[in-house]
């Protein structure tokens, strides 16, 4: 089979994670290909997932305060973009104070991605909407370089990121400090960043966000099966499997698993690899880490940010970050 760079990188990134025999496991990222994406957009939806409609509620309150805060001409990049649904209470704030707005979506899901901006360029005036197919700061890079080609002198705006979702609790607490670290050399003092946290609350909430009655979440879990028969020509029985979601208390995350209900073997054809399960068995897929607001404060020490202001929910179940470089 003729295996594509990406594909290719999701080949190694799957052998080697199913080959750990300690816990298999495979990078987050792999469960947003564009069926992932579409999952996720529903899960958003379900009454059980409170972060969504916790953090529209904040946004629909404070997004003029944030843009307050912001006094040159912005320059929207959004983080991990999905369906840019949350972004447009930004946007209508943005706009009356200035009457253009350039604004980058960065997500790696492509397809989805190409669908959102073609919407929005369809919906919305005054809003100058490029797509960027990348990764985090490879597609913080390419924002600077077009807004070069388009004359825009980055001394005279500010570019306003942000990452919103609670997306930051994919990463590994060190990860996430570097992330941020990272994001900072790509930026200048004018610059902001604005992050959403998931809060630490009680576990049955949490725990049922994960685990929506209608099965969702699982679908969303499973997929990742699925893309592997797809694209790398695996054997797997999606019905052999099943979606485990549980908060890890000592780790402060929500982790979530496929299991294996019976011992077997699949076979992965482009790797020309048979793996074993056993009974109850089980890939690590993701991790969704939650915060107190004294874990953010620590998590923000030392990587070239101030916190200027956190906006919450009425609940405290989720809060905005505004960070701005020190
Ligand atoms: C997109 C990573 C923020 O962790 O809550 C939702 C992903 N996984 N349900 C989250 C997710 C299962 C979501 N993030």
């Amino acid at each position: 089979m003729f295996l594509d760079k990406s594909t290719n990188e999701f080949g190694k990134d799957v052998l080697s994670g199913l080959s750990n025999a300690f816990q298999k496991s495979t990078p987050s990222k792999y469960l947003y290909d564009d069926t992932g994406s579409e999952l996720f957009e529903r899960i958003t939806l379900q009454p059980e997932y409170y972060p969504t409609r916790t953090e529209i509620e904040i946004l629909d309150r404070y997004a003029s305060k944030i843009v307050e805060y912001i006094q040159k001409e912005i320059v929207l990049i959004e983080l991990g973009s999905g369906s840019s649904k949350k972004t447009k209470f930004l946007f209508n704030e943005i706009l009356k104070k200035q009457n253009q707005l350039y604004y980058f979506p960065i997500d790696i899901s492509f397809n989805f991605l190409t669908s959102v901006v073609s919407n929005l360029e369809n919906s919305l005036s005054n809003i100058i909407v490029k797509g960027i197919p990348y990764e985090y700061i490879d597609g913080i890079n390419h924002c600077n370089n077009i807004l070069f080609e388009n004359d825009i002198e980055i001394k005279n705006i500010s570019r306003l990121i942000i990452f919103l979702g609670s997306s930051i609790g994919n990463f590994e607490v060190d990860d996430a400090r570097n992330f941020i670290k990272d994001i900072r050399l790509h930026i200048t003092n004018d610059d902001f960043l604005l992050v959403g946290f998931d809060l630490i609350k009680g576990i049955s909430l949490i725990e049922s966000a994960y685990n929506d009655n209608k099965g969702i979440t699982s679908k969303f879990n499973l997929n990742l099966l699925n893309r592997i028969n797809k694209e790398l020509g695996g054997n797997f029985k999606i019905e052999n499997f099943s979606h485990k979601a549980f908060y890890n208390q000592d780790k402060k995350r929500i982790e979530m698993h496929i299991v294996s209900g019976m011992d077997q073997q699949v076979f992965i054809s482009s790797l020309n690899k048979k793996i074993d399960f056993k009974k109850n068995e089980s890939i690590h897929t993701e991790n969704s880490y939650k915060y107190s607001p004294e874990d953010i404060d620590k998590l923000i020490k030392r990587t070239g940010f101030s916190i200027e202001r956190e906006f919450f929910d009425k609940n405290k179940w989720y809060e905005l970050v505004l960070l701005r470089p020190n």
